[in-house]
């Protein structure tokens, strides 16, 4: 098979580091690098209130980084030399993008409204789009309502979804943002890793009668998913009495691959169905959300989709210079490429939002952990940054203080809401007083005249000074809602995007976790054979199997 055709033009086709705005941006670097947050504002009385972006109700402060109006003006022109208005309407138009796999990037149609049309392959996706969600509404509301009944004729109580990466990270990371709007009747929970540990307590105090299980994959070949699958259909069909039948009754399945779920033994009747141009860690609009929908209901499930869609559109018709998914890529690249950070961290202060910094580190680093360009070529600059993080105020009283006073400079987001989900005394005050106060710490630090001043002796001084000049930006909502949920993924979504046009590499693809899945292919019959296999691996690895063999046999 030859190449594709490349149906994007103006996917950057000067090297990155021949741009024109990438060698002023260089230039400019060496004066920025020396240049003090508390000079910037200093000298500058309006920049807290100038530097801010307002989109579909999310605020975004952008002012405590290390930029000037003119840092802001070159990274725009870097994004119009790589080509990134094109790139967007590509994406939007249904082109095939991911080159690698032939294939179209459109997580955008998911939550395109009725109506609209986005073709692929001269077909509209946006019809086939809308059956799905009805499909999943009505599956969702037999459940809910109980009018699905378990094999035995009990309603169901417990969903459990199993998936891995996207198939379980945007499931488990929205089940637990929006459990405030969740039917508290019912137990959701999350099944991804092949330790048979994670299936053990999943089930644990469930009962198999009233117990639905949501097989979760966009191939319905990973070997996680199947494993844990065919583990959770015996433990099911052997509770219910040993009947098979009891399987269409158990089992839903969400794929695009019909044959292998009816292979599993699935009736593709209760398969929800999406395409190849959805990527895994851009599924969660799609019927992965299954799970999602089932606990908080098809109405809130598609208020979330109208705030992904609002997102979208603000990502493709703002200017770049009032664009929140534009601007804060630009800025992760400005310290990715020239301040060489190597990590960002997201703080979200909302303890509902506790797994979105691991849903986010597929989201980013599966996209943007590319080591070539989209012609092949071998970049010489860094591209996706290692995104990190836990919800404040807890990260406060363990890695914080690395980011204060340690040797490494790591960009941060906080994330914030004015209004608490469940509002008691004071504490939504000193949540957000403890935003404010640690990016106001983070940028201006405290000189060691004002630690002399406090009557520190001075062998002490140099350990209570915080250098400051860390940047962050922070975002602020009125409050957590399925819509600012949709919001806010696609803000990271389309910065991810931007990130990936400016390096010039494909977001989309992800052949890096191939080879470890074939080595192990390889390795699990060296584990499972009773004889003693002859290996040919390099010595550590023949080695390391030789030990776990005579000790899983110790016992
Ligand atoms: O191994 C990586 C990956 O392919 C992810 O991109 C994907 O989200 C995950 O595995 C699960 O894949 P599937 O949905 O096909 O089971």
């Amino acid at each position: 098979m030859g190449a594709p055709v490349r149906t994007t033009k103006g996917q950057g086709t000067t090297p990155l580091a021949k741009r024109k705005a990438w060698k002023a941006l260089q230039a400019h670097y060496k004066t920025m690098q020396q240049i003090h947050l508390r000079s910037l504002f200093a000298d500058d009385p309006e920049r807290g209130g100038r530097m801010t972006a307002e989109a579909v109700g999310l605020f975004l402060d952008y002012s405590k980084n290390r930029i000037t109006d003119e840092t802001v003006k070159l990274l725009i022109e870097l994004a119009g030399e790589s080509g990134l208005r094109a790139r967007i309407d590509a994406m939007f138009r249904g082109d095939k993008i991911n080159i690698t796999e032939n294939r179209a990037v459109l997580h955008v149609a998911l939550r395109a409204p009725e109506g609209e049309s986005i073709f692929v392959d001269g077909e509209d996706v946006v019809p086939q789009v809308h059956a799905v969600l009805d499909k999943m509404a009505e599956f969702s509301n037999r459940v809910r309502s109980g009018e699905w009944k378990g094999h035995t004729g009990s309603r169901i109580r417990n969903v459990i979804n199993i998936g891995i990466g996207g198939s379980d990270l945007g499931p488990v990371m929205a089940y637990e943002a929006l459990k405030h709007y969740s039917d508290r009747a019912m137990t959701f929970r999350f099944v991804s890793n092949v330790d048979s540990t994670d299936f053990a307590e999943a089930v644990s105090d469930l009962d198999p009668s009233e117990t639905l299980f949501i097989v979760s994959s966009k191939t319905f070949t990973t070997l996680e998913t199947m494993t844990n699958a065919h583990t959770a259909r015996a433990w099911s069909v052997n509770g219910l009495g040993g009947d098979e039948k009891s399987v269409a009754r158990h089992f839903v399945a969400v794929s695009t691959n019909a044959t292998e779920v009816a292979r599993f033994g699935i009736d593709t009747a209760n398969m929800f169905g999406f395409w190849d141009w959805v990527g895994g860690r851009y599924s969660m609009d799609s019927a992965i959300g299954l799970s999602t929908m089932l606990a908080i209901g098809p109405e809130t499930f598609r208020a979330m989709l109208d705030g992904f869609h609002q997102m979208d559109e603000h990502f493709r018709t703002t200017p770049f210079e009032r664009n929140l998914p534009i601007l804060m890529g630009l800025l992760a690249v400005w310290y990715n490429d020239f301040f060489g950070a190597e990590t960002v961290a997201v703080l979200p202060y909302e303890q509902y939002l506790k797994r979105f910094p691991a849903y986010l580190q597929q989201l980013t680093m599966e996209s943007n952990g590319k080591h070539v360009t989209l012609d092949g070529t071998a970049v010489n600059y860094a591209t996706g940054p290692i995104y990190w993080g836990e919800p404040g105020t807890n990260g406060q009283h363990s890695f914080y203080q690395l980011i204060h006073q340690g040797t490494r400079l790591i960009p941060c987001d906080f994330i914030g809401f004015a209004q608490p989900l469940n509002p008691l005394g004071r504490h939504q005050d000193l949540l957000l007083a403890n935003v404010f106060a640690q990016t106001e710490a983070l940028a201006f630090g405290k000189t060691s005249e004002q630690v002399k001043k406090e009557g520190t002796p001075d062998w002490l001084v140099p350990h209570r000074v915080f250098e400051g000049n860390r940047p962050s930006n922070t975002l602020l909502a009125e409050r957590l809602t399925p819509e600012t949920l949709g919001k806010l993924v696609a803000l990271y979504e389309h910065s991810v995007f931007t990130q990936g046009v400016i390096w010039n590499i494909n977001s989309f693809d992800q052949w890096g976790v191939e080879l470890g899945k074939v080595l192990a292919q390889r390795i699990i019959p060296e584990l499972e054979t009773k004889e003693e296999p002859a290996l040919s691996h390099d010595s550590s690895t023949n080695n390391l199997i030789r030990r776990y063999r005579r000790l899983k046999e110790a016992s």
